[in-house]
Formats: structure tokens, C-alpha cells, sequence
């Protein structure tokens, strides 16, 4: 398998790097004036590797919660920046799963309007998924995700052997993102993330097969439509009511487990509505089951789902705005009629979570 891929945006053509030791690669990287930004628990863990290379240059430790992936307060690190002499040929290095890399991301687009920054992802999520695609999002207040833009890194290395710390709800969450990746791919994918699956959680040969094939297929969908102007809309599966999931549950389940959810319920609204038989969504199941583990949704109610689903931006009226599947490789947008007989099927469908 190659070590590399490298994906072309609008602003430049980029690689993703997969490597075996992360600190030697940082330490050649790494530049006068440059600035780290590293999640607290990377460097708690990773000390030993880490601590040595920030003597050298600026450092920022951002604690990993949603309230600090907020515009309010990113203006201290930004100050911070300012303060410390950060200049526009500088580079920001963001070390840490998905909430340090929109912190960096989004600031890397407004400095100096833009800067490069460079991305050790550090969660299964980020290295599998968010790493690539451009996006940039932060919250405003309780708004999650309501400020950003597209802004990719000039260059992302992945280690693998970060995810030897990673806790099993957090390397289940990533498992969950990339099951979404294989399952919209089609039957061929499907098949091959059933059958990997349990390897993939002790060998790390067979789940970079997996992390390189995720990341490739989204890297067709993210160079077509960089913009999230259409075709992307197929990676939105198990998202509404997996968004949904984690707004009920004040984020207590991480996103790729509310996905895997989402995509059952996603499913199980589609073989009601005749567009898959319900043989084949419990073919489907198992594999999503297996993903949330002992996980229940004993907190979600037909009503606070809905009005969850409807406060989403892109819904509505009494229609909701779901990616629904005719099948494996075949999911696609529609809007869904809120009447007696959806809410019966996501009760029913909800009683099977809890
Ligand atoms: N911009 C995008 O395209 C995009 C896509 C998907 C998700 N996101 C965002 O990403 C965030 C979620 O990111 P995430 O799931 O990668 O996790 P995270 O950044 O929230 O980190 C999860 C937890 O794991 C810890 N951690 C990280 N790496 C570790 C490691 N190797 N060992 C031990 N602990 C480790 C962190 O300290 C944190 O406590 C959300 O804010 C979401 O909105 C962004
Ligand atoms: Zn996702």
C-alpha cells in the first residue's frame, strides 16, 4: 500500500504522509518562528517525544472541549499569537484530534489572511476523516459549527501509533465515521469493513488499510466538490439524526457512535418506506450494533429527536431534510414528511436503541 495520497483543492494540492514515528518527523519539520498547538492530554501522554521539541519554538496546549473550539475563545490564542511575534511565512502545527484541528484551521484562514498549517492527527476520527475535505468549523456560544470555511493544510502526517492511547469509545467513534465511508461506498467496501473489523482493532496493518481506503474515497468526493455544493451530500448519511443524537445527549456519545445510530435510523425509515426490504437493513445492522457496543439512547424520545432535526438549519416546516438509502452505494437526499406514520416508525425504531 502507498504511503502516501495527495489531494487537490482549490488553494493548493496537498499529501497526507503515513508514518512510523511522529516526533522525528516533527523535529525535521519544525521551524524558527513556527508555533505548536498541541491538545493537553497528546502532550501528557506523549511528553517524552513532545516536551523536548516545544523549548524550541512557541507553544499553545488547548483543552480539548467544545467551549475552546468556540470563537470566543480563540481570541486569546490568537492574541497570544500576535503577542509572541507569529509573522505571515510562519506555519501553525496543530497536534490532536478534530477539536484542535478547527481551532488551528480556522485561525490558520484568518491570519494574516491565511498561513499555512501543517496536521498530526491524533484521534482514528481525524486521521480517517476530518484530516482531509477543508473544512474548518468552530461554534459560536451553544451555536455548534456555525463559523468556518474551507481551508486545507499544506501537509498531514499520520501515526498510526497515536491511537494506542486512544480510548475505546474514541476509537469505536472513528470506526463509526469510517463504517459511513465504506457503507455509502457500496457492497464491495461493506463486505470488506465486516470482515476487517475486529482485526482492525488489534493490528495496525489492517486498520491503516482501512484509514488509506477511507481517505481515498473521500478524497474523490472532496476534489469534485470541494465546496460542499452537491455530491458531498451522500457523506451526510447517519449524520441529521446522528447530529441529532449528539445534541439530546449533551455530546456524552461521541460523534461516530451517534452515526452509527443514525445510519440504523437512516435505514429503518427506508425499508419502511419500501426503498430497501427489511431483510436488507438487518443485513446492514449487525455491523452498526457491534459499532455502539453497549451504548443506548435511553434519553431519546420521538419528540426531542424531531425537535432536534428541526432546529437544523436546513429543515423546514413539517419536512425534514434526511439521506436515505435505495441501498449499499445508493444513498441520497430527501426530504422526509413529518406525519403519525414517521413517528411510529422512529419510535419503533428508537425502542430497538435502548
Ligand atoms: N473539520 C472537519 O471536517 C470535522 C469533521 C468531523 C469532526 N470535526 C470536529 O472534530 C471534533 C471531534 O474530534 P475528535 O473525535 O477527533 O476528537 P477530539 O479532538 O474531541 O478528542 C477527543 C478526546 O480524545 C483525546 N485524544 C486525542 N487523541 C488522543 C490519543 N491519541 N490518545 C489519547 N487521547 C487522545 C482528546 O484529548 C479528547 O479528550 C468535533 O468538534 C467535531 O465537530 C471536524
Ligand atoms: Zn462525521
Amino acid at each position: 500500500m502507498p504511503d502516501t495520497l495527495s489531494i487537490k483543492s482549490s488553494k493548493i494540492t496537498y499529501q497526507v504522509q503515513f508514518k512510523d514515528d511522529f516526533a522525528t518527523t516533527l523535529a525535521e519539520h519544525i521551524q524558527p518562528g513556527d508555533h505548536i498547538v498541541v491538545d493537553a492530554n497528546i502532550l501528557e501522554l506523549y511528553q517524552d517525544r513532545i516536551a523536548p521539541l516545544l523549548d524550541s519554538v512557541q507553544h499553545t496546549v488547548i483543552n480539548p472541549s467544545e467551549d475552546q473550539k468556540s470563537y470566543q475563545a480563540i481570541t486569546s490564542f490568537i492574541e497570544n499569537l500576535l503577542e509572541t511575534g507569529f509573522r505571515k511565512n510562519n506555519r501553525l502545527f496543530a497536534i490532536g484530534g478534530g477539536i484542535t484541528q478547527d481551532i488551528v484551521a480556522f485561525t490558520a484562514s484568518i491570519m494574516f489572511r491565511g498561513v499555512n498549517w501543517i496536521f498530526y492527527p491524533t484521534t482514528l476520527l481525524a486521521q480517517c476523516d476530518s484530516c482531509i475535505g477543508s473544512k474548518t468549523s468552530i461554534n459560536f456560544g451553544v451555536y455548534k459549527n456555525q463559523l468556518g470555511g474551507f481551508y486545507p493544510p499544506s501537509e498531514i502526517i499520520i501515526d498510526l501509533s497515536f491511537l494506542d492511547t486512544l480510548s475505546s469509545l474514541d476509537l469505536r467513534s472513528g470506526m463509526g465515521e469510517m463504517l459511513h465511508y465504506f457503507l455509502v461506498s457500496g457492497e464491495e467496501d461493506f463486505q470488506r469493513i465486516c470482515n476487517e473489523y475486529d482485526a482492525a482493532m488489534k493490528d495496525k496493518n489492517v486498520l491503516r488499510g482501512l484509514v488509506f481506503h477511507s481517505l481515498d474515497f473521500k478524497r474523490g468526493f472532496a476534489e469534485r466538490d470541494e465546496f460542499d455544493q452537491g455530491p458531498r451530500n451522500v457523506f451526510n448519511y447517519g449524520h441529521s439524526f446522528g447530529h441529532a443524537i449528539e445534541s439530546i445527549t449533551q455530546y456524552r456519545i461521541p460523534h461516530g457512535i451517534a452515526v452509527s445510530f443514525g445510519m440504523d435510523i437512516a435505514n429503518g425509515i427506508s425499508a419502511k418506506l419500501g426503498l430497501i426490504t427489511e431483510e436488507e437493513r438487518l443485513r446492514i445492522r449487525p455491523i452498526l450494533e457491534k459499532n455502539w457496543g453497549d451504548i443506548r439512547l435511553d434519553e431519546v424520545t420521538v419528540d426531542n429527536m424531531l425537535e432536534a432535526l428541526s432546529k437544523d438549519k436546513k429543515n423546514v416546516g413539517n419536512q425534514i431534510n434526511v439521506i436515505l438509502t435505495r441501498g449499499l452505494g445508493d444513498m441520497f437526499k430527501s426530504p422526509l414528511d413529518v406525519t403519525d406514520d414517521t413517528r411510529q416508525w422512529l419510535s419503533d425504531i428508537l425502542d430497538t436503541m435502548k
